[in-house]
């Protein structure tokens, strides 16, 4: 059966209000017939864009995600600094980013990151959960044992993998311009597929990719088949090379 492509732009910390054209741009396009319906399209912008993108921009054709959401699962209270689900639903989101290494970096131990996805997902938001090793961790041939103890340390044994999109972002390849071959992909997503289904009882978990996504390398990435999709920073903020991922996707 055919699959859903999921398109993600995480914007990171950046854009501006004036910044909802190059979400409009992708929406015009979007609304043009001739490219394939299996697509999923989720811009994650700022959080202070959030509401008013999304209440601009509130079409069938696209979706928005926060980046991040409050450990505390309360709908509101005396926590300054935090975004509750409650509050990201309201500003019209149905995705949040977690376990990005970004914010790994900053403050996420797994501890957080376990509470945040069940919360997450107590509250009919999905979440795009964030795997992937170092270079470090590459070059030790760690890569797959760090990704099972990112997802045995996160993810519950009871969740429903509907909720769920797993990418894989080794973090040698955010930002860099480098991507890994389509031998080494192939090598993780066969093993990721194989242990989620043995540990999680899952057969098809949604995996997709992220880390220096481009128009020149996108159709290279999906010949993988077990990738159903793409995690995007950098080259989501411009409208013209996001809209350039999907087609030559799909070309
Ligand atoms: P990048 O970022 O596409 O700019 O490499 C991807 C990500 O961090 O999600």
């Amino acid at each position: 059966m055919a699959k859903t492509i999921y398109f993600i732009g995480n914007w990171k910390m950046n854009g501006n209000y004036d910044s909802i054209k190059e979400i409009e741009r992708v929406n015009n396009f979007l609304k043009k017939k001739s490219i394939s319906k299996l697509k999923k399209i989720i811009f994650c912008p700022p959080s202070n864009l959030l509401m008013s993108f999304s209440k601009k921009i509130n079409t069938k054709l696209l979706d928005y995600g926060a980046q991040d959401i409050s450990r505390i699962n309360l709908n509101n209270g005396p926590y300054t600094g935090q975004l509750s689900a409650k509050m990201i639903k309201e500003s019209g989101a149905h995705y949040v980013i977690v376990g990005h290494s970004e914010k790994r970096l900053l403050d996420e131990d797994y501890k957080t990151i376990k509470k945040k996805i069940s919360i997450a997902i107590e509250n009919k938001l999905k979440v795009i959960f964030c795997i992937g090793e170092n270079l470090f961790q590459k070059k030790k041939n760690l890569s797959f044992k760090i990704l099972k103890k990112q997802i045995l340390n996160s993810i519950d044994k009871k969740i429903n993998f509907d909720n769920l999109i797993i990418a894989y972002e080794p973090i040698w390849s955010i930002g860099t311009g480098i991507v890994p071959s389509n031998n080494y992909l192939d090598q993780i997503y066969t093993k990721l597929k194989k242990f989620l289904r043995e540990k999680y009882k899952v057969n098809s978990p949604i995996l997709i990719y992220g880390g220096s996504v481009t128009p020149d390398n996108v159709a290279t990435l999906g010949e993988n088949s077990l990738i159903s999709g793409f995690l995007i920073g950098g080259a989501s903020l411009k409208s013209k090379s996001f809209i350039e991922i999907i087609k030559n996707y799909f070309r």
